[in-house]
């Protein structure tokens, strides 16, 4: 079969003419691998010849990009001894001049092995959670570089230099939580968004894994659940779990924080924000869970999410639905008031007819034709083990439009050459540029194989391969590249390379990854500046 198919094209037509039926993926692995050592023919029709999957310890680029590493975990950043946080995820640029700018980088969680030396079940004292608080949050660092044709670099003790982290207090805004008017720390912070007055959201997603969760049942009664923690800080410092699953807007030039009320509370992946034509911002959110949904904020006034309404989406009827308790009689009779409501954005939601969707992550809006990309990364218990991306076209191409139409833009797997997408981020031309998220649970086994480790993909959105994932990037053993962003010339994109080495701790502390630093060392997370001759040709 080998001989007849003599590329990686030819294979995914012959994949497309033959039913799933007829070939186990444990063969696609075994096809691909045979593959890995043909030579590979350049498709003229392709811009670049895309890279081939591996599971190599390494983050491998495409021929014409390079990598240099910026920041790594624990990275000193200032003289008050702040240091850069574990798990970098969600980067934004916030130019300054020319050659000066701020960036902006997430810490999702932490990882108890790497940054306490302990496994993920034994019991952990005051000093290791403290640790843990201090590595989540987010970073602001000054960076600069000489000249367009140079590479930025981190400012080591620049006055800009500043952290968030587990233990930051961050007021409320929109109302008090369970009579607080602020919370102590953000965590859990995955993707974002910047907002027109150049603010920072920052995603507060798995947050029941710190503190755990609530449910409230029909009489209202508040039911405390910490089984659901997974770093289990409630056992040191008791916070109420409402606190967290926020959407934080931060200030990056001087760090003032605030927790927004009105976007609701749930596992917000991303806050994606445009402007509408009478100046609004509309905010659009996924949250990243089996059966949960999309949602849309719009703002009351301009320049503010302070107020204004939140809707879910419902893709049967093509409609975003409001959640205000005080319009839908569901709702006024399910919660005492709209605070109440917010804390179970999810409950309110499926009473009012929002679509479970598969893990809806990161939303981007497409530049040139305004329609919505949402990717859903998988629904394992439902057997969509390659998730997909989701189209969301406004009536009008307005977002203030309250109906909409919904379509499959592309579905992940094989035939794809993708599997489970997470982060979007859109280039200067207008095409996609997609990362993949397979958990380091499930990567390399009889599903997953066909793609390696996690990859970084580019989608052209015209031209002769419109539609097409080309890999430009493959991550280190166990890791997963998020974050993805651009400088606002399109010479660096900047990525996050988080939890190389992730599995570590199932394996009885043998390290699976020696990330960036190589030899025996230990993995890193560590945010890279991507450049090159390539990126510069496919932003001409
Ligand atoms: Fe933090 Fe849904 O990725
Ligand atoms: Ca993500
Ligand atoms: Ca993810």
């Amino acid at each position: 079969m080998i001989n007849l198919i003599h590329n990686r094209r030819e294979f995914l037509k012959f994949m497309g003419r033959t039913s799933g039926a007829a070939l186990s993926t444990g063969f696609v692995a075994q096809f691909l691998t045979a593959c890995s050592s043909l030579p590979q023919k350049i498709n003229p029709m392709l811009p670049f010849a895309p890279l081939k999957p591996s599971f190599a310890d390494d983050l491998s680029l495409v021929e014409g990009l390079n990598y240099r590493t910026l920041l790594m975990w624990n990275t000193y950043l200032n003289k008050r001894g702040d240091a850069f946080g574990y798990n970098n995820d969600y980067t934004a640029f916030i130019p300054i001049s020319a050659n000066d700018a701020l960036l902006w980088v997430n810490h999702e969680y932490p990882s108890p092995f790497f940054i306490n030396g302990i496994n993920p079940t034994d019991v952990k004292t005051k000093a290791h959670v403290d640790k843990e608080r201090k590595a989540v949050g987010g970073s602001i660092v000054r960076i600069k570089r000489n000249n367009i044709n140079e590479p930025w670099g981190f400012i080591l003790n620049d006055p800009q230099n500043r952290r968030l982290d587990g233990t930051t207090r961050i007021p409320f805004v929109g109302g008090k939580v369970l009579g607080s008017t602020h919370a102590i720390g953000t965590l859990g912070n995955c993707a974002g968004g910047v907002t027109s007055w150049r603010t920072i959201l920052t995603c507060e997603e798995n947050y029941d894994n710190y503190y755990g969760e609530v449910s409230y049942d029909d009489s209202g009664e508040r039911k405390l659940d910490t089984s659901v923690s997974v770093y289990k800080w409630q056992e040191h410092y008791p916070l109420p779990p409402e606190h967290y699953g926020w959407v934080v807007e931060v200030n990056p030039m001087n760090g003032q924080a605030k927790k927004h009320l009105a976007l609701g509370r749930f596992a917000h992946e991303c806050a994606t924000t445009t402007l509408a034509a009478d100046g609004r911002t509309v905010v659009y959110m996924g949250d990243d869970k089996d059966d949960e949904c999309v949602y849309k904020f719009i703002s009351k006034k301009k320049g503010s999410l302070e107020e204004g309404d939140l809707y879910v989406a419902n893709l049967e009827l093509g409609e975003w639905v409001l959640l205000n308790r005080d319009k839908n009689a569901i709702l006024t009779s399910a919660f005492k008031n709209q605070t109440e409501m917010l804390i179970q954005t999810r409950k309110a939601a499926k009473l009012v007819g929002g679509t479970a969707l598969h893990r809806p992550e990161d939303v981007e809006i497409d530049p040139q034709t305004k329609a919505i990309f949402v990717a859903q990364t998988n629904h394992i218990p439902k057997g969509d083990m390659h998730g997909s991306i989701l189209k969301i076209v406004e009536e009008g191409n307005n977002p203030l439009s309250l109906k909409f139409t919904s379509s499959i833009f592309m579905t992940g797997g094989p035939q794809a050459s993708f599997t489970c997408p997470d982060n979007f981020v859109f280039d200067k031309k207008g095409n996609l540029w997609m990362t993949t998220d397979i958990s380091e649970k499930y990567m390399g086994n009889k599903d997953y194989a066909f793609h390696g480790n996690n990859a970084l993909y580019y989608i052209p959105m015209s031209g002769p391969a419109a539609g097409q994932a080309l890999r430009v990037a493959t991550a280190p053993v166990d890791a997963e590249l998020t974050g993805p962003s651009f400088d606002a010339d399109f010479k660096t994109l900047f990525l996050s390379v988080q939890h190389p080495g992730a599995s570590t701790v199932r394996k009885d502390g043998k390290v699976t990854s020696h990330w960036p630093k190589g030899g025996n060392s230990q993995p890193s997370p560590a945010v890279v500046t991507i450049r090159g001759p390539l990126l510069d040709k496919l932003m001409i």
